[in-house]
């Protein structure tokens, strides 16, 4: 068992454990890269730092943003990235992971016009631009939770996932496919009529089109070949192009390991589900890029049944047989093989806030080496918004005020708070947890996962 907690001081500890592990990534001092622009169709994002999508499960009942929501993402854009990727927003209410969820809809659009034009005003107060703006759209399928208790809309049976399925789940029928692909429609041509740069296409994570794409047990038009699992995303990218031109860039956040196994992951090998199998995702990367899209933000794993391959950590629900420090090399060399076989694609990253300070030093190995290009960062930025300030500015993070990657972010939303960092940002976020928290056995596990 290798797992260990953060204990890296500087860089070059960093790489002896690099050594000692026998772990290839990408390191360089130099952080210039980090702060040079990068084109994305006509609009240019002014630095290669982003701020991935994060669910604060802060809305109001009916999915509009609210009075933390705001201030989160005045937060992350006095923050200084330049690219702010927006958190999953609903296209349907059944879709909703949470009650909190942002639902994208004609009846909340005066509020998402509310908080664009915020993250607008405050880019341009801070840095004279505004960042680059995506807007996740999703539809949460086996994680739907729209009022208090679950209830599961699956693509497929999965004999790993559905041992945690609630009662009452169902099917969803092809037909009420092709009716969703519409909605997601929908929310494109509003995040357009909004203002938005990009739309997502939330593809990760099991959520429906991430389950979609592993549908391998599934009959009709939607399951087993790779012609029909992709069916259902590749239409919306199609419906969304017909529909709007080149009016709004169409992005995606997508799985390209699931880390579960044959047939029921994608981007898995058949022999095992600890070694991924890229044929499939590049493939799709290849066609997505084929229909114009430029920009993807590649991720791994499943943040209910198998975390640590999502967002590697110190403390969580359970200890990973694993180094943490092999799961970031997992995940950022998977997206360099795909960034390689497709370089004209602008590949964003994931895997650097368990890296804390040193995290820098990487991206922009990972930029210099053609790994990505750009790198993405999740749970950092509700700890340190300003991290990317800090970078460009300072030339570097400061240790005191990073993400401890407790997994408490994580905790507070499964309590049904609303989401931030516990630790760093205690006033506002401490008595939610504490409040979510009370009468709850402890959330973090000495247990070593049986998977992975
Ligand atoms: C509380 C929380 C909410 C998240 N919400 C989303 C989301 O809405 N959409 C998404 O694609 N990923 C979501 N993620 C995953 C992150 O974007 C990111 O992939 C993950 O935390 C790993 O990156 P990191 O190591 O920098 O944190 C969420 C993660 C956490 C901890």
């Amino acid at each position: 068992m290798e797992h260990q907690t953060f204990r890296y001081k500087t860089l070059d500890e960093l790489m002896e454990d690099m050594e000692r592990l026998n772990i290839d990534l990408p390191v360089s001092k130099n952080l210039d890269v980090l702060g040079k622009s990068i084109d994305i169709g006509e609009h240019t994002v002014a630095n290669r730092l982003t701020i991935h999508p994060m669910e604060g499960a802060d809305g109001t009942s009916s999915g509009k943003p609210d009075e933390l929501t705001f201030r989160r993402y005045e937060r992350f854009a006095r923050g200084g990235a330049g690219l702010l990727w927006l958190e999953a927003s609903a296209v349907v209410n059944e879709g909703r992971a949470n009650p909190r969820q942002l639902y994208i809809c004609q009846e909340n659009r005066d509020e998402f016009k509310k908080l664009l034009d915020n993250i607008r005003s405050a880019g341009e107060e801070e840095f004279g631009r505004r960042p680059y703006t995506v807007v996740q759209l999703t539809h949460s399928g086996r994680y739907s939770r729209p009022k208090d208790k679950p209830a599961p809309i699956i693509a497929a049976k999965n004999p790993y996932l559905d041992k945690f399925l609630a009662d009452g789940y169902r099917i969803i029928s092809d037909d009420e496919l092709k009716r969703l692909e519409d909605k997601f429609v929908e929310g494109a041509v509003l995040a357009k009529e909004l203002g938005f740069d990009a739309i997502d296409v939330k593809s990760c994570h099991r959520y429906i089109i991430s389950e979609l794409l592993s549908a391998f047990t599934r009959d009709g038009e939607y399951g087993g070949s790779f012609e029909n699992r992709t069916r259902f995303l590749l239409n919306i990218v199609d419906k969304v192009r017909d529909r709007l031109g080149d009016g709004i860039e169409i992005s995606l956040r997508l799985n390209v390991y699931d880390a579960i196994a044959y047939p029921y992951g994608f981007g898995v090998s058949e022999d095992s589900l600890e070694v991924p199998d890229l044929k499939e995702p590049i493939e799709l990367v290849k066609m997505l890029s084929d229909r114009g899209v430029r920009l993807i933000n590649l991720t791994t794993g499943n943040p209910y049944y198998n975390p640590h391959v999502n967002r590697p950590y110190d403390i969580g629900p359970y200890l990973p047989r694993e180094h943490p420090l092999r799961g970031v090399a997992r995940m950022l060399g998977i997206i360099r093989d795909i960034q390689s076989a497709v370089p004209e694609m602008a590949v964003i990253s994931t895997g650097f806030s368990w890296l804390r300070h040193l995290a820098p030093y990487i991206a922009a190995g990972g930029i210099e080496d053609n790994w990505f290009k750009l790198a993405g960062f999740g749970r950092q930025a509700f700890a340190y918004p300003d991290f990317a300030r800090d970078i460009l500015e300072k030339g570097e993070m400061e240790p005191r005020k990073c993400c401890i990657s407790c997994s408490k972010c994580t905790e507070i939303m499964r309590d049904g708070g609303r989401t931030g960092c516990v630790i760093k940002d205690a006033k506002v976020y401490m008595p939610i947890y504490r409040e979510g928290r009370a009468g709850k056995p402890p959330a973090d596990s000495k247990e070593i996962a049986d998977h992975l």
